[in-house]
């Protein structure tokens, strides 16, 4: 008998535009598509966010029926995290810098329950979206380096039309945070045509987003780094294969986004 081809859709629910995008991309290459909906809580730093973190199971339910993705796993917490729960998933270096190193413990919390859903669902292949880049890096290596026999696809990032990278953090902006917010997507849209002008040098390329975040009260920037995509390396001359990464608080809602040059 012919196997199927089961694809996982991590995810923390509250589902949008981007996440329909990941699962549309699982069908494509999948017979089985399985979305996971869970908020993690071991991999929230800060209580606050955990706490406000937006969740509508039946909402995310219905998107996925409109569009025929019938089979989701949404584990209650304690299916997950058993009673005296104490063993841990860590990815070394790639964890301790950017998010890493803003978030202690974000990682191991996600490392250690996409290890669980690869466990639960055992899928041939698993989507991530390249808007959570460092995630994306730290999961081709923790599959690579655990030996997990799943494919790991990434998914691009989906944008508004007018360039806010889709987060389903967004719905708590105030319409005044959210266009500052745009300032994050305009700073790094402008690094880039710089790049594609010829500018190599790391401090101007990340200067010029700092020059558009700072253009709003609203936003508090936590990093903006130019690193090489691989090993997630800060560099000082930007070649291709860069990316900037960014993280900022914008009222009170912590957004990240990146571009490759
Ligand atoms: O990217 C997310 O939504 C989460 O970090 C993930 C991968 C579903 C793990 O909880």
């Amino acid at each position: 008998m012919k196997q199927r081809r089961v694809a996982l859709v991590p995810t923390m629910g509250y589902l949008h535009e981007g996440h329909l995008s990941l699962a549309r991309l699982a069908a494509a290459s999948s017979d089985v598509v399985i979305v996971s909906i869970f908020v993690n809580p071991t991999q929230f730093n800060n209580p606050a966010d955990l706490a406000t973190y937006p969740r509508d199971l039946k909402r995310d339910l219905d998107l996925l029926e409109k569009e025929d993705f019938k089979i989701v796993f949404a584990p209650h917490e304690d299916e997950l995290y058993a009673e005296g729960f104490q063993s841990w998933v860590n990815v070394a270096r790639l964890t301790e810098t950017l998010e890493g190193a803003h978030r202690p413990g974000h990682f191991q919390g996600v490392a250690t329950v996409v290890s669980m859903l690869f466990n639960a669902v055992a899928p041939d292949a698993a989507v991530f979206g390249e808007k959570d880049f460092q995630q994306l890096r730290v999961i081709e290596q923790l599959v690579k380096d655990l030996k997990f026999p799943v494919e790991i696809i990434r998914a691009p990032i989906v944008r508004e039309d007018d360039g806010l990278a889709l987060s389903s953090r967004n719905v708590r902006l105030s319409p005044e945070e959210r266009s500052s917010a745009l300032l994050i997507s305009k700073g790094l849209f402008e690094a880039r045509a710089l790049f594609q002008k010829g500018e190599r040098n790391g401090s101007k390329l990340t200067a010029v987003v700092h020059s558009q975040l700072s253009q709003s009260p609203l936003i508090a920037p936590e990093y903006v780094e130019l690193v090489r995509e691989d090993d997630l390396t800060p560099i000082a001359q930007a070649a291709p294969g860069a990316r900037i990464l960014l993280a900022a608080t914008v009222g009170k809602v912590r957004l990240i986004d990146n571009l490759s040059l």
